[in-house]
């Protein structure tokens, strides 16, 4: 395998020195940049392009090719889970991801079979190995999944939701099937991971966008449960290095040290949480990822380097930070807005950093 030239994202997730924060964003590869419109135009639709590995690696590198990024994120979605047990993943214009076959009773759940990632999810791992070979050890690659919990309300769902009525409603009703659900999408998403380590992923961030709306019993019970047993079977290492892995709970701010608990190498952080504070609180065991308000963008280059600097200050001296979003970065982001903040967070993290 090709030498890393760039490891910095790596290393600052295992909390050894680096030169400057390292620094990459979610959703980077995504419809903010014209050249991906472009490309997406090109495939058809979102799921074809997903679906296409050498656009999918078109795309991946787009991002990097304009600004200088840590790292690079596999492009996907976390939908394609659900979608290879057999619900029928569409994406209607505006209206975000919808299921033809969602899954609402005990035995529609127990039909449900765990995929084979290198039979119905191929073209992930042919992307992630696409990918690989095309980077050439610019930066490291990162695989990701969605979390059980956040997987099992788009398939009870349907689609996205704002009140989770039919999820919170199986939970509460019939909290075994529930169980079930998440125990089936635990194991499918180990195995998936473990797939995309072996096809080339680097590190592996676990997106538990919705873990944040349940209440502190129902998320140990409900979502942080299963992302454990997924930590628990994950391949921590390959190539000779360690393969970090990052959990994200958007909303889960309070619950930081349970979640570091579970053993992973670094939380990802939203933006309503101090980085600072969620340092003093785990900093001594976990790496922090995070966590620029998505709507700093928006303003101008100087607002957005003095947010840029606030985040680097309050987090401090030494390594254990990656740069990033606390959500994924909106579509109507002016490109350059990113590379100021990118760029100044390579330019005012060397301060902290004195090797
Ligand atoms: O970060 C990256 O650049 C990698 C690619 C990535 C996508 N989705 C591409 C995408 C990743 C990591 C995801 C994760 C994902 N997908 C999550 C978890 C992260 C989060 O945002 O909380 C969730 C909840 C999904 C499900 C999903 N996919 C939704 C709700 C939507 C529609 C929302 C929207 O912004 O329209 C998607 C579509 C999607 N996934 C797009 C992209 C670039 C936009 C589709 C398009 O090009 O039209």
């Amino acid at each position: 395998m090709t030498e890393l030239k760039n490891d910095r994202f790596l290393r600052a997730l295992l909390r050894q020195p680096v030169d400057m924060t390292p620094v990459w964003m979610m959703r980077q590869a995504g419809r903010y940049l014209p050249e991906y419109r472009a490309t997406r135009e090109k495939a058809g639709n979102f799921m074809a392009l997903c679906m296409n590995p050498e656009l999918a690696c078109e795309v991946t590198l787009q991002p990097l090719d304009r600004f200088p990024l840590d790292a690079a994120i596999l492009f996907s979605d976390i939908l394609t889970v659900p979608d290879a047990m057999g619900l029928g993943l569409y994406f209607s214009e505006g209206e975000g991801p919808r299921f033809e076959r969602p899954v609402r009773d005990k035995a529609a759940i127990a039909a449900l079979g765990v995929p084979d990632p290198e039979q119905e999810l191929r073209y992930v791992m042919d992307a992630v190995r696409t990918i690989r070979h095309e980077l050439d050890g610019r930066v490291p690659l990162i695989g990701f999944s969605g979390s059980p919990w956040t997987l099992a309300t788009y398939m009870v769902e349907g689609g996205s939701t704002k009140t989770f009525s039919r999820s919170k409603g199986m939970m509460f009703d019939d909290p075994a099937s529930m169980h079930l659900l998440l125990e089936k999408l635990a194991d499918a998403v180990t195995a998936y991971l473990n797939a995309q380590v072996a096809a080339g992923a680097q590190a592996l961030m676990i997106f538990d966008t919705w873990g944040g709306t349940l209440t502190p019993k129902d998320y140990r019970a409900f979502s942080l449960a299963y992302m454990q047993r997924i930590v628990d079977g994950l391949t921590r290492e390959a190539d000779g290095r360690r393969v970090p892995v990052i959990l994200f709970t958007k909303g889960g701010g309070q619950w930081l040290e349970w979640m570091a608990d579970t053993g992973c190498d670094a939380l990802g952080l939203d933006w309503t949480t101090d980085i600072g504070e969620a340092r003093a609180r785990v900093g001594g065991r976990v790496a922090l990822q995070g966590n620029l308000d998505p709507c700093t963008l928006y303003a101008s280059p100087e607002a957005i380097e003095r947010a840029v600097a606030e985040i680097l200050a309050s987090y401090g001296e030494g390594t254990g930070h990656v740069f990033n979003l606390g959500h994924g970065i909106h579509p109507a982001i002016p490109p350059e807005h990113a590379a100021a903040m990118i760029q100044a967070v390579h330019e005012k993290s060397r301060q902290y950093h004195s090797t």
